[in-house]
């Protein structure tokens, strides 16, 4: 006997797109390339195995759940930096803490935050639709009902905070909201953090806002939620960031999650018992990637030289656009499942079908049907052939 939960896990993404191509086969003589995952393949810069060595001798000691003061105030002076906060704005010792990458984090977030009923009613967990599984999945796990947010085009790529009704608030446990988002690449602004950070102390909900690509744009650094709780307060409220796209360093597995000290405190008295900790030398070639800024840079630079080439090839067509942050073209195809097969038969290319990042809607309807998701990871020339090879099928 398991969990009945488990049946209400959303579909895993990628095992969904291996049963749609399986059994078809990529042309002969074409180097098949995967632009379906969003791994950043940059590679993370070369303080990150420095630091790691330089730390060996720690890898024999049990690593705290609450980091170290050096990790903690390395984040704190990130998040000063980043955000244009006052100095003091943020106290590392009770607002900061770090996670195994933020997957595990914002999946144990409905742990932290769901009730066992709300009014009588079951607990809701908003989330934008199209979305990042975890959501979905952290919602089924916990036996909310997960109440999915247009995240469309005629709403900008994210939800319409104004289009949640009342009865549907009263009974918010859990706000997830993505920003840049997760596929659509847009990037809420002040205004919208601050109507966000109020409609959760109103009506009593925890806000999460997961900015894991709140350092890969290419024009305005997107705002972050810190800056909304610098004006209104950190009641309520937790961010969720990693060094996986920043320092493309997915397989290090780290991030923090900053905010609201209440939940902080909770969260780690959870994270003692279930969550996986950081391990030390991880925690210290972490601080080394906060405190250094340059190579985001140079990370940020090569995204953009890729954007550059992207719009060169498709501007005008599948409704490109350049996102506001983050590293995905969310193309318009007309059926995304039929492209994907399409691009994996006759180009060998592996792209995501929007669908499979999307909840039906109340009329059946997926937002993402119509889209592909296509990971700009690869490095320049293999993304721009990878492009090309895109545009002459579908075109
Ligand atoms: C929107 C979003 N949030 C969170 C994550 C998790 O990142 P990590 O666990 O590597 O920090 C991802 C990874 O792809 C993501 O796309």
């Amino acid at each position: 006997m398991v969990n009945p939960r488990l049946d209400r896990l959303p579909g895993y993404p990628f095992a969904r797109l291996r049963a749609l191509l399986d059994g078809v086969d990529p042309p002969a003589g074409v180097e098949p390339l995967a632009l379906s995952i969003g791994e950043p393949r940059h590679g993370p810069p070369p303080m990150l195995a420095e630091t790691l060595a330089a730390n060996a001798h720690l890898w024999g000691r049990y690593p705290p759940i609450g980091g170290t003061p050096g990790f903690r105030d390395a984040v704190g002076s990130w998040l000063v930096r980043r955000y244009g906060l006052a100095e003091g704005a943020i106290d590392p010792a009770t607002q900061i803490l770090p996670v195994a990458g933020t997957r595990e984090a914002l999946f144990m977030a409905a742990a932290l935050a769901l009730p066992d009923g709300r009014g009588g009613a079951t607990p809701a967990v908003l989330i934008p639709n199209p979305y990042y599984h975890v959501y979905a999945g952290s919602a089924a796990m916990t036996g909310a009902e997960a109440v999915f947010l247009p995240a469309t085009r005629e709403t900008g790529f994210l939800p319409d905070l104004a289009a949640v009704d009342e009865a549907t608030l009263a009974r918010t446990a859990l706000f997830y909201l993505c920003s840049p988002a997760n596929p659509q690449g847009a990037a809420a602004g002040l205004d919208y953090l601050k109507t966000a950070v109020r409609l959760a102390r109103d009506h009593d909900f925890v806000l999460c806002v997961d900015e894991c690509y709140a350092e890969i744009y290419g024009g305005e650094p997107p705002p972050g939620a810190v800056q909304a709780c610098a004006a209104l307060g950190y009641g309520n409220v937790l961010v969720f960031h990693s060094l996986s796209k920043r320092s493309s360093a997915p397989g290090l597995r780290s991030g923090f999650v900053a905010g609201d000290p209440a939940l902080i405190e909770k969260f780690k008295r959870l994270r003692d018992v279930g969550g996986a900790t950081v391990p030390l030398p991880v925690m210290a070639a972490s601080e080394a990637l906060w405190r250094d800024d340059a190579h985001v840079e140079e990370n940020r630079a090569l995204y953009r030289a890729k954007f550059d080439a992207a719009e060169a090839l498709l501007a005008g067509r599948f409704g490109f656009y350049r996102p506001d942050g983050g590293f995905f073209l969310w193309l318009d195809v007309g059926d995304g499942e039929a492209a994907a097969r399409r691009l994996w038969a006759e180009a060998g290319l592996r792209v995501l079908p929007g669908a499979y990042l999307a909840a039906d809607d109340r009329d059946g309807h997926n937002p993402g049907a119509a889209f592909i998701r296509v990971a700009l990871v690869h490095d320049q020339a293999t993304t721009t052939e990878a492009l090309e090879r895109l545009l002459a099928v579908l075109r």
